[in-house]
């Protein structure tokens, strides 16, 4: 666990955050869908939000609920200081996803580019466990992965990729796939990555 600390905390140090290859100037498919699936009180969680300025986009929208979780401290502090008055309203959680426990469940759980870097099943496990604990019953897990036609690596650790049958078996047991879409993500040194978006809403 410390590694994936230090890993990420040499990225945000190290790296111009405008060129990591996630990066985006504004958020598309996760902004969408949470606004059609939220409203402006329901409690939002990114978890993994490192510097993405999803948080901004929906503050702009009028949502007054929204947790970040992320590892890196590096990254809440430039979420931060990038949000400046605004940041008061916004509930930090500086945590690794894997040791999550509040009490407390969520309208929407968005996670893009996270869990793909869970790569044993028994971190697979232990990410699903917490995710059911956290998700209210009838909220929404906005998930977004490498597609089967995007990169086997991410910020230079393998990931697993996946497809909607892939994710339909994972979760079949509590949640119904609403929607699911491909992206090409413009890379921004240039190419692109194909992210895969899937919508899942909880039953059980
Ligand atoms: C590829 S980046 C994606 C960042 C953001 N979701 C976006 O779309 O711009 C992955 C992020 O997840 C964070 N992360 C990786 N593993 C994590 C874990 N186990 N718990 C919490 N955050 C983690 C990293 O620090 C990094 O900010």
């Amino acid at each position: 666990m410390k590694d994936t600390l230090n890993h990420w905390d040499e990225v945000y140090r190290n790296k111009d955050h405008s060129k990591l290859s996630w990066h985006q100037d504004t958020s598309t498919i996760s902004l969408r869908w949470i606004l059609e699936y939220a409203k402006n009180n329901d409690p939002i969680i990114d978890v993994g939000s490192g510097v993405s300025v999803l948080v901004d986009n929906l503050i702009d929208s009028g949502y007054k609920n929204i947790s970040l979780l992320e590892i890196s401290p590096i990254a809440i502090k430039a979420t931060k200081d990038r949000l400046g008055k605004l940041s008061s309203g916004v509930d930090f959680i500086n945590e690794n996803v894997l040791d999550l426990n509040q009490n407390k469940t969520y309208k929407v759980w968005h996670d893009r580019a996270v869990f793909h870097f869970l790569t044993n099943k028994k971190e697979q496990h232990k990410y699903l466990d917490i995710i059911n604990m956290h998700i209210a019953i009838g909220g929404y897990f906005i998930l977004s992965t490498f597609s089967n036609e995007g990169p086997k690596e991410c910020s230079g650790l393998d990931i697993v990729q996946y497809d909607k049958d892939k994710i339909t078996d994972m979760l079949a047991k509590n949640y119904k796939l609403i929607r699911n879409i491909k992206e090409s993500h413009p890379h921004p040194n240039g190419g692109v990555q194909n992210f895969n978006y899937f919508c899942l809403q909880k039953e059980r």
